[in-house]
């Protein structure tokens, strides 16, 4: 049978959609890109805005028709919204056959299975131990790709007020230093060059809840870049997504130390503003990001930042949306995911008094969009002229005869392959021109 699995949201459902592939294929299932081919259609979905969760409600919906004409074929909900929503999502479409929540991934195989014998439909969403058994498989590593995703953690304990992830993610869970060492090896001996850690609470990882003092220099998420340093044939690390709260300064000299971490950090700002930090329990202030984003400047002279910020949280107002983006410009950020506020029900800050209007969100949005351009503009037009070591991908999408791949800042960058180039080799790159979005160059020695 063959199954077709769609991703929402963030890159630890991609990593989840992978590790259901690689589960179902085990099985004897056949995985298809081919939604109209597949037998057993899965949607992996979102919750952390409405919009995300409109679009998977509105897309599986619009399936009924073809339940109605193909009765045979299976559907299923798994990820963030399954975990959210559970019972209503059976109750509101009749067409779907499973609803399998972030706590159960390990047992869809099974629940796949049964349903394929006796077609009755499941409804899994408690929390359970063993939701991170089965993370380490991959799917298809080594024909298509350099670079690969390594869950090391999962869950969320932080309860920002606007986020729903810490209900839909579960509390934090660690899997240990030497279980992501062996997967991270396999992925290397695969030909995979270039890793990225996930968990939505990244650099809590082995503390599980554990509080730490902000002066305290325990970090276990080092501990875990210092080995992973270690691997031979590694050649670039990344991470995603830190609260910026675990950024002492063990962790700040690891990012500086280790050569294999890339030297740009993606760090969610969210605010600029004091007082919309503290309405988001956030537990910093604008100055004490300043000071890491400083510190590490300071380590290290080229790093750049990306981050996450929401604009129009409940009681924002002109001069609080004026702070977030004057820290944007400060640090320079040269990218950053603009969210506009989106209550979600069950979170302290969907009942807050002064939501925004729409109208203002929309425009401060803008305003941010047209910044955030402007900053990129310059900072691709500084980096013309100089040379980067480019991790190179393969064929460009848009052009075959050029190649692609990522400069250590995470830019793209395109350019000419030379013979007996093969993909995954790490290039020095001249940038020699660029658009807003690319970078377009040649390979020296
Ligand atoms: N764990 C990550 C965030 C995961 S959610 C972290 O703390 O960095 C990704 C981003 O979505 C968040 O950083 C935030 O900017 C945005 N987001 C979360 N909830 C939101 C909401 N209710 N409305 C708008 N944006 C939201
Ligand atoms: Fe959400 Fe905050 Fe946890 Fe990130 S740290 S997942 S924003 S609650
Ligand atoms: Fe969305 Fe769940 Fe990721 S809510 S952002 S898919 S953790």
């Amino acid at each position: 049978m063959k199954v077709y699995i769609k991703t929402y949201g963030c890159q630890m459902n991609e990593r989840d959609s992978e590790a259901a592939a690689a589960m179902l294929t085990e099985q004897g299932y056949e995985m298809t890109e081919r939604e109209d081919d597949a037998d057993i259609l899965i949607f992996n979905t979102c919750s952390v805005r409405e919009q995300a969760e409109n679009k998977a409600i509105g897309k599986i919906g619009i399936l009924q028709r073809l339940k109605r004409i193909k009765p045979d074929i299976f559907i299923g909900v798994m990820g963030c919204m399954a975990q959210n929503r559970g019972q209503e999502l059976l109750d509101k479409l009749p067409h779907l056959d499973f609803v399998i929540g972030t706590g159960k991934l390990h047992m869809l195989p099974e629940i796949v299975n049964a349903e394929v014998k006796k077609r009755h439909r499941e409804l899994q969403i408690e929390d359970d131990v063993s939701v991170l058994t089965g993370l380490g498989a991959h799917y298809k590593v080594s024909k298509e790709k350099v670079s690969a995703f390594i869950a090391i953690m999962r869950g969320c304990n932080r309860f920002c007020t606007y986020c729903i992830v810490p209900y839909v993610r579960g509390r934090e869970k660690s899997r240990t230093i030497p279980d992501i060492m062996q997967e991270a090896r396999e992925l290397v001996a695969n030909g995979i060059k270039e890793i990225c850690l996930l968990g939505q609470n990244v650099a809590a990882y082995g503390l599980d809840g554990k509080a730490v003092s902000p002066d305290s220099n325990y970090s276990p998420f080092a501990e875990l870049l210092t080995e992973l340093n270690k691997i031979d044939g590694l050649a670039r690390i990344r991470f995603t997504s830190p609260h910026p709260a675990y950024f002492n300064d063990t962790l700040i000299d690891a990012i500086a130390s280790l050569s294999k971490v890339c030297k740009s950090v993606h760090l969610p700002l969210q605010s600029g503003s004091d007082r919309i930090l503290k309405l988001m329990n956030r537990n910093y202030t604008s100055a004490q990001y300043m000071e890491i984003v400083n510190k590490l400047k300071n380590k290290v002279p080229k790093i750049t930042f990306s981050t996450d910020v929401i604009v129009a949280f409940p009681g924002e107002t002109e001069e609080d949306f004026n702070a977030t983006r004057k820290i944007m410009n400060d640090v320079g950020f040269d990218n950053a995911y603009i969210f506009k506020y989106s209550p979600r029900k069950g979170t302290k800050a969907a009942d807050m008094p002064d939501q925004v209007p729409q109208k203002t969100k929309e425009k401060r949005n803008q305003l941010l969009l047209g910044d955030l351009a402007k900053r990129c503009a310059k900072h691709n037009s500084e980096m013309v002229g100089h040379s980067y070591e480019v991790l190179t991908e393969g064929p460009s999408k848009r052009n075959a005869e050029k190649w692609s791949g990522r400069a250590s800042n995470n830019k793209m960058v395109i350019f000419a392959p030379v013979s007996s180039l093969e993909k995954g080799d790490l290039v020095n790159v001249a940038i020699k021109r660029c658009t807003s979005m690319t970078l377009f160059g040649q390979i020296v020695d």
